[in-house]
């Protein structure tokens, strides 16, 4: 076991209250793209930019342009945890874990069994009519084309995914802080930090230790940074 692994091993093995923060570098490992690696989501040529692709705007004024994409990059269809998913989910299981936090919206950290997860960005399993608030599942977005409409009001049914210009959710901001600050150690991982508010919320953490696993090297000062593939990572360790 290399020198780091063992200082991570270390940790999982002396936290109580452990945070796991997470991004679409978690979620590589399950088939699903990120956005800024050179082969993720937003390397690709679209009409628009990606993060215009994204935005509420482009929701309102461009809906089946906005559904078109939705569909086709967010929306995947048989995907399923991997190994960084189980060992988050067994830490909370096992007590050494409170929370997740993460900015994807794929619901694969309650697929592996994690019950308490603040979803930043939302999520693609839930969807609301933006006329009367009916509850729609992902395969109704999936299969209503090219607009879903709802079918008690006819009004557009939208996913439950936070857009560009559009706020996050204020309790699950409340609770994402309220965690950092309890946390005795945070795991950063699969994630480029570039997006705010999400990426400014680690600095809410005021515990003992503060790790960093991603493929890329990604700057956090003051942490363990354990540069790879977070499945691989945390396959190695064993959580007592
Ligand atoms: N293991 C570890 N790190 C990985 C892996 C992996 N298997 N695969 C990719 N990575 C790393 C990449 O090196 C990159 O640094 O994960 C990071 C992913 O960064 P981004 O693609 O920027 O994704 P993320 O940080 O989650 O983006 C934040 O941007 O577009 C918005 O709403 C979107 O939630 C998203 C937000
Ligand atoms: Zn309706």
């Amino acid at each position: 076991m290399n020198a780091d692994i063992e200082k991570l091993q270390k940790i999982a093995d002396s936290s109580r209250r452990m945070v796991f923060f997470g991004g679409a570098g978690v979620s590589t490992e399950s088939g699903l793209k990120d956005f800024r690696s050179p082969d993720g989501l937003y390397a690709e040529k679209y009409k628009y930019p990606p993060e215009y692709m994204l935005s509420a705007d482009c929701f309102y004024r461009h809906t089946e342009e906005f559904f078109e994409f939705y569909r086709e990059k967010l929306l995947a269809d048989g995907i399923s945890p991997n190994a960084a998913h189980y060992k988050v989910a067994e830490a909370e299981k096992k007590g050494r874990l409170i929370a997740v936090i993460t900015q994807n919206i794929d619901g694969l950290h309650q697929a592996a069994g994690s019950k308490n997860v603040y979803e930043l960005h939302g999520s693609v399993l839930r969807n609301y009519c933006t006329r009367c608030g009916a509850f729609y599942d992902e395969k109704f977005i999936k299969n209503r084309r090219p607009v879903p409409l709802c079918e008690k009001c006819g009004g557009v049914v939208k996913p439950d995914v936070v857009l560009y210009g559009e706020n996050l959710d204020e309790q699950t901001l409340e609770g994402s802080v309220r965690a950092l600050r309890n946390a005795d150690t945070l795991i950063v991982a699969g994630t480029s930090l570039q997006v705010y508010p999400a990426a400014g919320l680690i600095d809410y953490f005021r515990g003992e230790n503060l790790v960093v696993i991603n493929r890329d090297p990604v700057n956090v000062g003051g942490a363990l940074f354990l540069q790879g593939k977070v499945g691989e990572i945390l396959s190695k360790i064993v959580i007592k």
